[in-house]
């Protein structure tokens, strides 16, 4: 898929939908809890999303969607192997490995993929299969685990690590376990939830590190339903576009405090942001203030998966900004796509450097999903020419509706299934009549 981009102001209201990172974990809730209904509400469509649905079929569950309602029969699940083309389409399929061990103290997972924005290794999760007690066996194309799971333990991660810690979580609800050097994002705190609303006694120690799981004495169910929190990452995506184009919106269906470090950014520099309940009022301007070292970290720190985004908008301050990025050292691919646009950014002992610079149109190419997000920005901030942004199927792998949600916005954005004809890039979008209706 193509995309064709102008430069537009972004003004309107926009939604927000279900968090793609929180759905991963309310599948492996539910399994893992032996409901034979899992019921999820709000819950996006996107790729990412499907794909996890399709491996539970793999798995012998059974599922519908009824708007925005995926409803789940896990009452024939079995340990069948998954395909590893399915499992390595995306990341959130790790969280099975987790899951069967919850429900069957057994699991054989292929090796999961994602994203290409760097390494992303699973030792830490087989860690926390062995601190349990577990027998793995870890082979290049797979990894299993089986056994009997200690009743009390200790999981101690080397880092931080999000569906590390979820499968850790997961593969100790029938235990009693301390886990250490937990991450803490809001999606693994609403796995917490989750697990508290069907008896689990588990809890995050003094909002610190480590969480305290006891399964033992929860009672057995039938049927569980969780409804996704909003999306984050969406929220701050839309937070930095309005930022970027100088442009104004309403984002609705946002819980700010789970955007805090990134709204924290943008007012230092100098965005305007008005905070309510559920909801954030932003405004833009042409110009920002720098920012000296912004790192990107685990939370409550900035997030990665808003990386690639923010340096668009730092593009439009006044001095040199740095980005360090401590998760994913090597999420880059957006660097060279801006470059081919004019921007002044660079790479210095593992930090993106960015100068001020004005964009201009080009053609350009999205490696992974925020990336994509990060290039949409790109292409509504740049000057004179269109811009082309191939591979923009990317981009329904984690944002549902996006193109619906922009023009709804006035961003000028079209959208091509393969090539653009020449005549369509000259006639411009905002003089844009599509072929058919
Ligand atoms: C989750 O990935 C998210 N995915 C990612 O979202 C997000 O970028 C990432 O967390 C960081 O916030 C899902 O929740 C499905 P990590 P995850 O384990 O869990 C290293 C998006 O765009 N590590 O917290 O895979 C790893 O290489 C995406 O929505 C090990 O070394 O990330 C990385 O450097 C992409 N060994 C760091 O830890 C391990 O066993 C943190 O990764 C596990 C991780």
């Amino acid at each position: 898929m193509i995309a064709l981009l102008e430069k537009s102001k972004v003004l309107g209201e926009v939604k927000v939908s279900g968090s793609k990172n929180a759905f991963f974990p309310a599948v492996g809730a539910g399994i893992a809890l032996g409901a034979e209904k899992i019921v999820i509400k709000n819950t996006p469509k996107i790729k990412d999303v499907f794909v996890m649905l399709e491996l539970l079929k793999e798995l012998g569950c059974e599922y519908k969607i009824q708007s925005s309602e995926v409803i789940i029969n896990a009452e024939k699940i079995k340990l069948n192997d998954v395909s590893p083309e399915n499992f390595g389409k995306i990341r959130g399929s790790v969280v099975i490995f987790g899951s069967l061990l919850g429900r069957f103290e057994n699991a054989k997972i292929p090796m999961p993929g994602g994203c290409k924005i760097g390494k992303r290794p699973i030792d830490q999760h087989i860690k926390a299969a062995n601190s349990l007690g577990y027998k793995v066996e870890e082979k290049e194309e797979y990894v299993k685990a089986y056994g009997t799971p200690k009743k009390e333990g200790k999981i101690k991660f080397d880092i931080k690590t999000v569906t590390g810690t979820e499968n850790a979580i997961l593969m100790s609800i029938n235990s009693k376990v301390e886990i250490e050097n937990v991450a803490i994002e809001p999606e693994v705190q609403e796995l917490i939830n989750y697990l508290k609303k069907y008896g689990v006694d588990i809890r995050l120690e003094n909002k610190e590190d480590k969480i305290l799981i006891d399964g033992t004495k929860r009672k057995k169910i039938k049927e569980a339903e969780f409804e996704l929190i909003p999306d984050r990452i969406e929220a701050g995506t839309w937070l930095i576009l309005a930022a970027a184009t100088g442009g104004k919106l309403k984002i609705k269906n946002v819980i700010a405090e789970h955007i805090k470090a990134v709204i924290d950014v943008l007012k230092e520099c100098g965005a305007k942001i008005k905070i309510y309940e559920n909801k954030i009022e932003v405004e833009g301007s042409e110009k920002y203030k720098s920012v000296d070292l912004l790192i990107a970290d685990s939370y409550p720190a900035f997030p990665t998966d808003l990386q690639p985004q923010i340096c668009v908008m730092l593009l439009k301050a006044e001095g040199k900004s740095r980005i360090k990025d401590n998760i994913f050292p090597e999420r880059f691919s957006h660097i060279w796509e801006l470059k081919k646009m004019g921007a002044d950014i660079s790479l210095e002992n593992g930090e993106i450097i960015i100068n001020p610079s004005k964009i201009y149109g080009a053609e350009i190419e999205a490696k992974d999903l925020r990336s994509t997000a990060a290039l949409v920005i790109a292409g509504l901030v740049a000057e004179k020419n269109q811009t082309i942004l191939k591979n923009f199927e990317l981009i329904e792998r984690g944002y549902e509706n996006f193109v619906k949600k922009l023009k709804n916005v006035n961003a000028k954005i079209e959208v091509f299934e393969d090539e653009i004809r020449k005549e369509e890039i000259i006639k411009g979008i905002s003089n844009y009549v599509p072929y058919s209706t």
